[in-house]
């Protein structure tokens, strides 16, 4: 099948998958030659359209790693706005430094089912969200070397006449990765969210703005009615450093990854 068009497909509260992939599907559209789309689903407004694939087009489709499988929050948006009609499809992952378990499995089925033949998967790794020391800096120059030829050998792949689907590894029904704190229990912040210094804010209402969940109250962002992911895009992007968790479970669990999982993680390729 000729490759038409190639379109870099992302959901990324902390801009390490869009950078990855963008890196990936950039590389791949100038090797076969083609305009390349950027299709940004973070927010809830990308999140109300329909988007559909062709057979023509090749696709690039990133999502972070939480809990060890792809966010749960936004599953559903995958579920319900993107289908594929044999649509050749690269699935990529990224990950704070920990591992990304089942993510990429997960992803590929979701993928799988919604039309798109998974042809490629890549896992990347990247700053974890909520910990500077995990990863620091990455995906750097080196991994967007390696996210730039993961692109290339995927156009590669998707110009041969009957691209085989990529082997990828782990369990797609596996269960979440369950939380520990310092003291290696089990441990539980699912009501976890931001606290914000009065005094530091100057109600610029950037928070709100990138904010995946459309969570904070953009009326008075000191309020957070919505639901909270732990995504960190409010915390990341706030110019004042404002916002913070504070929560002593999800503290304890900062704690014990940073204290763990401080040893380099590597990209993985799969085709
Ligand atoms: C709620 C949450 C859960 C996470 N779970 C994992 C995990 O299980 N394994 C891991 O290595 N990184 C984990 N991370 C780190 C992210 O996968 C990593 O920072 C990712 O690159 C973020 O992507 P983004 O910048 O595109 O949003 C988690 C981050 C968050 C916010
Ligand atoms: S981004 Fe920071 S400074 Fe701006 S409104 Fe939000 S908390 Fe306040
Ligand atoms: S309030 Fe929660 S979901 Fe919204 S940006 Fe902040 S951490 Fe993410």
């Amino acid at each position: 099948m000729e490759i038409r068009r190639v379109c870099a497909v992302y959901w990324s509260a902390t801009g390490n998958t869009e950078k990855t992939v963008t890196a990936a599907a950039g590389r791949a559209a100038a090797v076969l030659d083609v305009p390349c789309e950027i299709i940004d689903f973070t927010l809830p407004e990308a999140q109300r359209r329909q988007y559909g694939f062709a057979a023509s087009d090749l696709v690039f489709f990133g999502m972070p790693t939480y809990a060890g499988k792809i966010p749960n929050k936004v599953l559903p948006v995958v579920q319900s706005c993107f289908s594929g009609a044999g649509t050749p499809t690269a699935a990529v992952v990224t990950f704070g430094n920990r591992s990304y378990d089942n993510a990429l499995a997960e992803l590929r089925r979701e993928l799988t089912t919604r039309g798109f033949h998974v042809i490629s998967g890549a896992a990347f790794v990247g700053e974890h969200a909520f910990i500077d020391a995990l990863a620091c800096g990455r995906p750097d120059k080196f991994d967007l070397s390696r996210a730039a030829e993961f692109g290339l050998k995927t156009a590669e792949k998707a110009r041969e006449n009957d691209p085989s689907a990529a082997v990828i590894p782990g369990d797609p029904d596996a269960a979440y990765y369950v939380p520990k704190g310092i003291d290696g229990q089990n441990t539980n912040f699912l009501k976890a969210k931001p606290f914000t210094d009065s005094e530091r804010c100057i109600h610029c209402g950037l928070c709100a703005r990138v904010c995946p969940m459309g969570a904070i109250d953009p009326e008075n962002v000191l309020e957070t009615p919505g639901l909270c992911i732990k995504c960190h895009a409010c915390v990341r992007r706030c110019p004042q450093g404002a916002k913070q968790f504070n929560d002593p479970a999800f503290l304890s669990h900062k704690a014990m990854l940073e204290a763990t999982f401080t040893a380099p993680a590597a990209d993985e390729c799969y085709f």
